[in-house]
């Protein structure tokens, strides 16, 4: 689809660009702090999956304000490399690994954070049930680090998919946080299945103290918790009524953009192009190979 096409599909496309946001996504994270208020207060912050970086955008112009903490701090991290932010700190590593904490708590100076976000999504293969399992383990694997690197009472925010098991991990955060509630951004279309789990105040077991370690699986590490899938399969079984339902709150002003909406031309204007150019496209070696080039990876 050309650029202009899409600027008339999306009008968030086309106002990311216009705001110089690098990813329409930044309206979702900007939506849910107008709804729950997610940055007051907060210092140091983790943001999880973070390329091409608009969460990362919006965090650094929320929380660098003229009289932000000297302790501030923002860490963003990928998989894939990213452009630079003011005020953020990026790493290119891997979430589902042990080392990545390591570098994020020495960022931190070994102090703990307010605020952690993720907005993962892997690459999808097309064979839906393993595409399932592996966006649930995602999500497990933030909330490990999240449940790692988080103080108590801080918040925890990723994106879901509501499918099968949805309400098996409102059951597991319910374990961790205050308050779990299920939000959509008016951003988000509502063609998809995309939500985002809000949880508020971080309260783990007295005594629990959660260690990241290559040996342990997702399982093992939140046993003592009561989070983990053939655990809480099997308890299902017995224990039906304890299966919790987060309220789902529409978050984004009545009057904002329509996400599921397309726009006349004339509301739309003169296409406008990329805030930062990915900086690992998937089609990247293509070209390379087609300009007759040695693949730089
Ligand atoms: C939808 S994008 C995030 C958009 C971002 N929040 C923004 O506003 O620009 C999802 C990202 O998840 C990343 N991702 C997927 N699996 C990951 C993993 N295991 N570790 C780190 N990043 C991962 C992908 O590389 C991709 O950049």
């Amino acid at each position: 689809m050309g650029k202009s096409s899409k600027d008339k599909r999306d009008l968030y496309y086309r106002r990311a660009k216009e705001e110089g946001w690098r990813a329409r996504s930044a309206f979702k994270l900007l939506q849910l702090n107008e709804q729950f208020d997610l940055f007051s207060g907060v210092t140091r912050v983790v943001d999880l999956c973070a390329a091409p970086g608009s969460w990362s955008q919006v965090l650094s112009k929320e929380i660098f304000t003229k009289d932000h903490s000297p302790d501030a701090r923002i860490v963003a991290v990928d998989l894939q490399p990213m452009s630079p932010i003011d005020h953020v700190t990026t790493l290119q590593a891997d979430i589902t690994h042990p080392k990545t904490l390591e570098r994020i708590m020495e960022i931190f100076g070994g102090k703990k954070a307010d605020f952690v976000c993720s907005d993962g999504a892997p690459d999808v293969t097309g064979l839906h049930d393993l595409d399932e399992y592996i966006q649930a383990q995602l999500i497990l694997s933030a909330l490990q680090l999240a449940t790692c690197v988080l103080k108590e009472g801080g918040s925890f925010v990723a994106k879901i998919f509501r499918g099968r098991d949805i309400d098996l991990l409102y059951s597991q955060l319910g374990y961790l946080f205050d308050k779990v509630i299920c939000a959509k951004p008016r951003a988000s279309r509502s063609s998809s299945l995309e939500s985002f789990i809000v949880c508020i105040g971080y309260r783990p077991r007295a005594g629990w103290k959660p260690e990241l370690r290559p040996d342990l699986s997702t399982e093992e590490f939140f046993q003592d918790m009561g989070i983990g899938r053939a655990r809480l399969h099997s308890d299902l079984a017995v224990d039906d009524e304890e299966r919790k339902v987060a309220p789902f709150i529409a978050c984004g002003d009545l009057n904002s953009i329509d996400s599921d909406a397309t726009y006349s031309r004339g509301e739309v204007g003169r296409s406008l192009d990329p805030v930062q150019m990915p900086t690992a496209p998937p089609y990247k070696r293509a070209l390379e190979r087609k300009r007759g080039e040695q693949p730089s990876e």
